[in-house]
């Protein structure tokens, strides 16, 4: 097969939401679909549940799975579909977001009961970041939900995003009748429990179909409304619009059911975007172009403390990757090969001789790879994009045996490259201050310091509560800005100045009384990385 029809027949995606809405139900049932796997329950819950603060190997076992389910490839219909998975738990959303940087478009679940929660809100402000298109699925709805235009208006709103529905509920909970697909003009009944069949469907050419009365009753011309106001407030469907990521096209089902799974993934596989090209520090690298390029979203650590070997996930931007053959690690400017790559085929790790756009795969690595790594053959450019987010808890490091600063030091590092934590460092006393998302990212860090790196440390909190990075077209106003506020100025990795504040109002009267400061949200400030709307007002 030529590279081009590899390419064309690639889907990469992730399947997002606040925890519980349904994405792990929902994979299950697209798996099923695909083959990936025959029987319902073999996709383990990928959600981290705190059982107590210092049960650390429970966390870290709930963790391990997401190894195991990271990445699902089956095929479909002449697709290959690779669903990268996220973990729910949002004190692992750092995972997440950049998992996000991995994909190629999201289906974002949402509860019909909850609607926009806030961990949803958060995760479309990175896909909006990178204007990933969004499909968005409705679930429960064989529960009594929100009334479905007024959930249209909680997605628009909150998600900051024009939406288009594709399909339409005919009530909810115990009256739920089924789903009217506005594509394809085509009514789907509803039958708890069953999976879907044929006759469960019911073509229509136009909406006064008397079998529409026969079917539905009174519910019939409830719906003649519904799609007549539907038409009249909504755009008409573009399929650009949606892959430009500025019109999330809107499904509705139960996952749990089986119910309008199909209809999501076929039209997924209609709309959603193969591979695209991806943006470099110096050009636009296009899939198809014959030369291999990639790079790592995601390490994880191995969960056997004797063994030091991580596994970086690997995303392929363009050309063919080649088992054993060697790349070049652009960060170190040396060559380096892989003898056992492997994919993850129907939830089982194989290892491959070569793969293409769109596929992710495992590396084994014993400490060279870092997140953001670019891996070519030859050429040196880094792919953008791949950006730290700002963290929202901070500790200060504080080593409890001095002769072990050493390990420690080198422990936060390597934890820090695995994107466990982020780390910054202060000029005033080389102050080490950890970064994070979630409390439980704590408990991993001092946990792994002391297991695998012999090092002991006390976590001490601080009253920082928010981190940007700064710049400013004049290194000497910057300087100035810096200079009068040691306490509140740490260096990331890169040696790039970070701003902490103590409140959101500290904040804004900082940025306002600074205009000659910028002020950003992610590491990542070239012109191209938007900052998220919502961090910026609020
Ligand atoms: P998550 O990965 O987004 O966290 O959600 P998950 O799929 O684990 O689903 C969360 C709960 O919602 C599960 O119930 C699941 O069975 C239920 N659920 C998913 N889809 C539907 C649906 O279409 N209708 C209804 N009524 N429920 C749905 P649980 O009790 O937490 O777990 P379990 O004991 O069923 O596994």
């Amino acid at each position: 097969m030529t590279l081009t029809k590899e390419i064309e027949k690639r889907r990469t995606f992730a399947i997002i939401s606040h925890p519980d809405a349904g994405k792990t139900t929902l994979t299950e049932k697209l798996l099923l679909f695909g083959g990936g796997i025959r029987e319902a329950g073999a996709v383990k819950s990928n959600k981290i549940r705190k059982t107590a603060v210092s049960d650390f190997m429970e966390i870290e076992k709930q963790r391990g799975i997401s190894v195991a389910t990271a990445v699902m490839t089956f095929e479909y219909n002449g697709h290959l579909i690779n669903i990268l998975d996220t973990p729910g738990h949002k004190d692992f959303a750092e995972d997440t977001y950049r998992t996000l940087t991995a994909v190629d478009s999201v289906i974002l679940v949402i509860d019909c009961v909850k609607g926009v929660e806030e961990q949803t809100q958060r995760l479309m402000q990175v896909c909006r970041m990178r204007d990933t298109p969004v499909i968005v699925f409705v679930n429960k709805l064989d529960r009594e939900g929100r009334r479905p235009l007024e959930l249209m208006d909680e997605l628009a709103d909150k998600l900051d995003i024009a939406v288009r529905p594709l399909s339409w509920p005919i009530n909810m909970g115990r009256h739920f009748k089924g789903v009217f697909n506005l594509h394809e003009n085509n009514l789907h009944l509803f039958r708890a429990g069953k999976t879907q069949v044929e006759q469960d469907r019911l073509l229509i050419e136009t909406l006064e179909d008397p079998r529409l009365d026969a079917q539905l009753g009174s519910d019939a011309a409830a719906l003649r409304e519904d799609v007549e106001l539907i038409e009249g407030v909504f755009d008409p469907f573009r399929v650009e619009d949606y892959r430009a990521g500025h019109v999330a096209p809107v499904f509705f089902g139960s996952a749990l059911n089986n119910f309008g799974v199909r209809e999501l993934l076929q039209t997924f596989l209609r709309i959603a975007p193969p591979p695209a090209a991806r943006v470099s520090d110096r050009r636009e690298i296009a899939p198809d172009e014959q030369e291999f390029s990639g790079f790592v979203f995601k390490i994880h650590a191995n969960l056997d403390p004797r063994h030091r070997d991580r596994i970086a996930f690997l995303r392929v931007c363009s050309g063919t990757f080649r088992r054993d053959k060697p790349f070049l690690h652009v960060r170190h400017g040396r060559h380096v090969r892989f003898s056992t790559p492997y994919s993850f085929m129907a939830q089982r790790k194989n290892v491959i001789d070569e793969a293409f756009p769109g596929d992710v795969i495992g590396l084994y690595d014993r400490g060279d790879l870092k997140i953001g790594d670019t891996l070519t053959e030859g050429e040196s450019f880094t792919f953008q994009g791949i950006p730290a987010f700002a963290p929202e808890i901070f500790r200060e490091l504080i080593s409890t045996d001095p002769m072990r600063s050493k390990q420690l030091e080198k422990g936060i590092r390597e934890l820090s490259e695995e994107g466990v934590a982020q780390l910054f460092t202060q000029e005033v006393g080389q102050r080490k201050i950890i970064g994070t998302v979630g409390e439980l990212q704590f408990d991993v860090i001092r946990y792994r310091l002391e297991h695998e790196y012999g090092a002991a440390c006390r976590l001490e909190s601080l009253a920082f509560n928010r981190a940007c990075w700064i710049t400013a077209e004049n290194p000497a106003r910057l300087r100035e800005f810096t200079r009068f506020r040691e306490r509140q100025i740490g260096y990331d990795r890169d040696h790039n100045p970070v701003y902490f504040s103590e409140s959101e109002w500290m904040l804004q009267s900082t940025m306002q009384a600074h205009p000659e400061i910028s002020f950003h949200f992610t590491s990542e400030f070239t012109s191209r990385a938007r900052q998220p709307r919502s961090a910026a007002a609020s």
